[in-house]
């Protein structure tokens, strides 16, 4: 319930409208009880009339207040559905922003499915008993006392008669909605399953018909299809019992009311004008009732979506500026320092995945100067990804100190130290917008036609851009799927260049353009940034080649050895072994692949080969 208040707060926010809002509930209900009592009245005085001239002014005061009980109803409704509308927007803004901010070691550990849910049903639960159910609860304390008031005037032991049986049915309504809650959730769970099992079979549709797996994942579909259409007849027949059984007990309350009421009419202590007025208010107190119930149903699973959200927002962000853990709104705890140059230092660090089991680094020492480039090789899985993501604190160490110009990481504003840096990820992540987009996105500030040309010749994608349907403006596939790896490598790496990075970060992102590509590429990109610094993990040492300094990672992310080509050569080992198969293979023409390559050392396996042996 405390919650619940959190976070009616946000109601609170638009006061004026809320408060017009709930001000229109009274005056439309107390016109609504008005009507009723005129037609009574009127039925009443016909009765005994001998002309019709009064009818007159009853059906000009009868359409005043109709007028006046649907101007009431329309705004009440209206002004609580729009702040209802702009609270949910505003959470779950919220939340996409604290979402999007939370650190990889969170995304890591939750399901996708569950954090859409908590934005999705989640908020809505919440808005639901927030918004409409506070106006359905709010309209019923105000209907019901009053015309409960003059049920009983008119016929006290058939309102009593009438008004237990109406309790009753709210207090089943309150014990059957959780359980219709219950189902829908379920209903709604199994169409998220479709549609993720739907959604994941044509995202790896290649995959799946390159296995020959169409049957068996057809097989799975129809299951979760099954498993869905189950839920929904459950939903269905739950839904309508409960609307027959409430229907139901709205007509037979009539029954009793002709019965008790006709019997009165007949002696006479009852005139019809009443029985009207009776059955009316009847109508007027059985429905608030029923959604009175409604609202008790669906308290508690608000309640526990409150919960959720609540949790979400509290997520700790280890991963935030220095100064916003003290809370103060100057950087005070950050130190600023002078536009990044670019120098990145490792002193003795060691890292372990929030879920890994073991160590991914250990004792991993290098300084990179300004405008210097650093090449981390060795085989798959020993940690070379892992570095580059500690140099922009998407995790931060477990032991010891990553520094950018000798200051802790830590130490500096987030958005200094990711301003600083271009990075292109290992598995080419493009967005569906257009080619163009995709460019700026990297850019802090809005890129000229020409910018994006030369950033697309840099990436030595011209003639490809070109070759697109709507050149530039071409809208890319779903994660990019409508360009080759190596177009989107090299889309990737003109993106990151776009913000002029003082520190270019690539991860393996020449792994699938030729030789011949990826040295015209390396010349540009060099020529280009003069001074940058570059970090370059590579699988294909011919990538790293003319770095300034090369490390080479053991399998389990210790450094095996550091120096430039000409010592790693000299010194023997897994470089100068890797390097010579590399070559040969190169000049026979072998594309080398990460998949087809052999142990790299006799007797030392890579750990997906030794994975894939366990
Ligand atoms: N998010 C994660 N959670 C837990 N363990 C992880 C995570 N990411 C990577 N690892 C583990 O950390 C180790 C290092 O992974 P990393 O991705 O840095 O290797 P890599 O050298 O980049 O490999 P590749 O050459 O295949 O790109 C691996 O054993 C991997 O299984
Ligand atoms: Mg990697």
């Amino acid at each position: 319930m405390v919650l619940l208040w959190q976070f009616f707060q946000r109601f609170l926010r638009y006061r004026a409208t809320l408060g017009f809002g709930l001000l229109c509930i009274p005056l439309a209900q107390l016109a609504d009880v008005a009507v009723t009592i005129l037609i009574g009245n009127a039925l009443e005085r016909a009765r005994l009339a001998d002309s019709s001239e009064w009818m007159n002014k009853v059906i000009l005061w009868l359409a005043v207040y109709a007028l006046v009980q649907g101007v009431f109803r329309f705004y009440q409704r209206w002004l609580i559905v729009v702040v209802s509308r702009q609270v949910e927007v505003g959470l779950k803004q919220d939340l996409f922003d604290k979402l999007v901010r939370l650190p990889f070691a969170f995304h890591d550990r939750s399901r996708s499915g569950d954090v859409v849910s908590r934005l999705t049903s989640d908020v809505e639960a919440v808005r639901m008993v927030l918004g409409p159910g506070l106006m359905y609860t709010l309209g019923a304390l105000v209907i019901i006392p009053i015309s409960l008031v003059i049920l009983f005037q008119i016929h006290a032991t058939l309102a009593l008669v009438m008004v237990l049986p109406m309790f009753a049915m709210g207090l089943t309504m309150k014990l059957v909605s959780p359980r219709l809650e219950r189902y829908s959730l379920a209903v709604q769970e199994s169409v998220a399953d479709i549609s993720h099992r739907a959604q994941e079979n044509f995202a790896g549709v290649r995959v799946v018909q390159g296995y020959r797996r169409e049957n068996q994942q057809a097989a799975l579909f129809e299951s979760t299809s099954r498993i869905n259409r189950d839920n929904q007849v459950t939903l269905g027949e739950a839904r309508g019992v409960t609307h027959a059984a409430i229907n139901g007990s709205f007509e037979m309350t009539f029954a009793v009311i002709l019965l008790l009421g006709g019997m009165a009419a007949i002696d006479r202590t009852m005139p019809v004008g009443a029985i009207f007025k009776f059955i009316d208010l009847t109508i007027k107190v059985f429905w608030p009732l029923i959604a009175i119930g409604w609202v008790l149903g669906m308290l508690p699973r608000a309640q526990a979506s409150a919960q959720r959200i609540d949790e979400l927002m509290r997520e700790a962000n280890p991963i935030e500026d220095p100064d916003s853990k003290s809370g103060s709104t100057a950087t005070s705890g950050a130190a600023t320092i002078a536009p990044i140059q670019g120098r990145i230092t490792f002193e003795d660090v060691s890292f372990q995945y929030p879920r890994g089991n073991r160590p991914a680094l250990a004792h991993i020492s290098f300084d990179v100067p300004v405008g210097s480039t650093l090449g981390i090789v060795g085989p798959t899985g020993s940690g070379k990804t892992t570095i580059l993501n500690l140099v922009g604190r998407l995790f931060d160490t477990t032991s010891g100190r990553v520094l950018l110009d000798g200051v802790p990481v830590r130490e500096l504003p987030l958005s200094q130290v990711r301003g600083a840096l271009g990075y292109v990820p290992q598995d080419s992540f493009l967005f569906s917008e257009r080619y163009e987009d995709n460019i700026r996105f990297g850019a802090e500030h809005e890129l000229t036609d020409a910018e994006i040309d030369a950033l697309i010749e840099l990436a030595a994608m011209t003639e490809e851009v070109a070759r697109f349907p709507e050149g530039k403006a071409t809208v890319v596939g779903e994660r990019g799927v409508t360009l080759s790896g190596g177009q989107r490598q090299r889309t990737c790496i003109a993106r990151a260049l776009a913000r002029a990075p003082r520190v270019l970060i690539l991860d393996d992102c020449l792994s699938a353009v030729d030789t011949e590509t990826e040295r015209q590429l390396l010349h540009s990109l060099s020529a280009a940034g003069e001074g940058r610094t570059v970090l370059v993990a590579a699988h294909r040492l011919s990538s790293v080649r003319d770095a300034d300094q090369i490390l080479v990672l053991s399998a389990d992310g210790r450094p095996e050895a550091i120096g430039t080509h000409r010592d790693l050569i000299a010194a023997g080992g897994w470089y100068a072994d890797t390097w010579e198969r590399q070559q040969r293979r190169e000049s026979l023409g072998i594309r080398d692949s990460l998949v087809d390559e052999g142990p790299l050392v006799p007797g030392q396996e890579t750990t997906a080969e030794a994975e894939a042996r366990r």
